[in-house]
């Protein structure tokens, strides 16, 4: 056992609180006395450290209250009652309100002992899966800013949370304005080192003297400590690996080689390379590349993504909308098509730029979302890649545009959004399920 658990006890006889008390401070529980009901409650809050045990029949508030006043406190606080020497009534009740179990009087010090552990146990559990799951939820509000549900994103969320996890080096690849900055900022807030500091250089933003200060010092008097050391237990970021130059690269390789196992600093590179014939592999050399590609992410480009597009689409033009104060275009059945079919090279920072064109032309009355795609058009990338049935994939990604919409317009009312597309209730649920949508995000 880490810490100690605690146990209060709650007992109005002092005869009776005391002897229980020694009893399990012998056994190495870390025990608190209170004389009524009041006073216990006074003294224990949700997240309590430890469990309860008490007496049924007490003055004031008796054992019953008290324990329904307990569930209302943390319903997942054990309490063991101690019921009169054969009240099964007592008993049963106490344990359909959601005692933890009872004892019966005279008790028997060893039992106590043993449901005392058994709760305890229960009761670590539940605060370790609480801390756990309020680690995830906070690092997942950066996840939740990637938008998407596309298989390739989800695989990428679940990279996100596992190498979040994990403690080597990663490298980072994927097309230019595909997410991977934000992707390093989500790989920082899932993991252990989310309270430590997350440090970002960009590599291609500096000369060679000034990067390597920068990044390994020595610092001149007005700049900053060196990024490799702030960033000591957290992680430092370097975007634009492949820039690094040849001396900058023997220089990081020698500082990792000095870090030991687990690495004091996690570093994250980022490779940007919009060359088909040249991968990070091929600019970097190879005992550098090793060591930081331990660990890889690839962010999939745009295009891959299918259905996201037009969620991204949605979302964004929407916010744009608001801070315009205007409204969202509305998106016709070709326009999606277009969407889906266009190349964006410039993925979603592109597709943030057109959503942007899109709400203010929709605001002046004037040109098309075809217009928009066209001024970007690189025919040197291929178009959205239609592995299996590409009709099927416009309709449903069409589909799910058209439910996401209304039901937001609707503000979550299934039977408003049943109305306006004609659909039975079943289906529409069945098509909510399939498209990952859940109505409380409406409401
Ligand atoms: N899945 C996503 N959902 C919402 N916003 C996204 C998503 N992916 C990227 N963005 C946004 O798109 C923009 C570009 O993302 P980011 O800067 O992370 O891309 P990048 O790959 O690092 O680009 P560059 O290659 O230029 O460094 C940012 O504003 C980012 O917040
Ligand atoms: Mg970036």
């Amino acid at each position: 056992m880490s810490k100690a658990m605690k146990i209060a006890i709650v007992d109005d006889e002092k005869d009776m609180r005391q002897s229980i008390s020694q009893w399990l401070a012998l056994s190495g529980f870390d025990t608190e006395t209170f004389a009524s009901a009041e006073e216990a409650l006074k003294g224990l809050s949700t997240d309590y450290p430890g469990i309860v045990v008490s007496d049924i029949k007490m003055p004031g508030m008796d054992g019953m209250q008290f324990l329904r006043k307990l569930k209302g406190v943390d319903s997942s606080l054990p309490v063991i009652m101690i019921t009169g020497h054969g009240d099964v009534p007592m008993a049963v009740e106490a344990m359909r309100i959601g005692a933890f179990d009872f004892l019966e009087k005279p008790f028997n010090p060893d039992r106590m002992t043993e449901l005392a552990k058994k709760a305890t146990q229960a009761r670590r559990l539940t605060l370790d899966n609480r801390a756990l799951r309020r680690e995830l939820s906070d690092g997942s509000a950066l996840i939740k800013k990637l938008i998407g549900n596309s298989a390739p994103m989800e695989r990428l969320k679940e990279d996100i949370l596992d190498l979040g996890q994990a403690d080597g080096h990663v490298l980072i690849e994927g097309e230019t304005g595909t997410g991977k900055t934000l992707v390093a900022h989500a790989l920082h807030a899932v993991g252990a080192r989310a309270a430590k500091k997350f440090v970002l250089v960009s590599c291609s933003a500096f000369d060679e003297d000034t990067l390597m200060r920068r990044v390994f010092g020595p610092a001149q008097d007005d700049e900053p400590i060196p990024a490799i050391e702030e960033a000591r237990g957290g992680t430092l970021v370097l975007e634009d690996i492949e820039a690094l130059s040849q001396v900058l690269q023997a220089r990081l390789l020698t500082a990792i080689n000095e870090q030991g196992a687990p690495a004091e600093t996690r570093i994250v590179a980022i490779c940007n390379l919009q060359e088909q014939d040249k991968t990070c592999e091929s600019v970097l050399r190879p005992d550098l590349f090793y060591r930081l590609a331990a660990l890889r992410i690839t962010v999939p480009p745009l295009r891959t993504r299918g259905e996201d597009i037009l969620t991204l689409f949605t979302r964004l033009s929407e916010q744009f909308a608001e801070e315009y104060g205007c409204d969202a275009p509305e998106v016709s059945a070709q326009e999606a098509a277009q969407l889906l079919q266009a190349p964006w090279p410039g993925n979603v920072r592109q597709l943030i730029n057109v959503a942007e064109r899109a709400v203010l032309q929709n605001r002046r009355g004037t040109g098309s979302i075809a217009s928009l795609l066209m001024a970007d058009t690189d025919d040197s990338k291929p178009a959205m890649t239609t592995e299996g049935k590409p009709l099927k994939e416009f309709v449903e990604a069409f589909e799910r545009m058209l439910i996401d919409n209304t039901m937001r317009r609707h503000k979550g009312s299934i039977v408003a959004v049943m109305d306006e597309l004609c659909l039975p209730r079943r289906t529409l649920n069945e098509k909510m399920a399939k498209y990952a949508l859940q109505r409380s995000d409406y409401l």
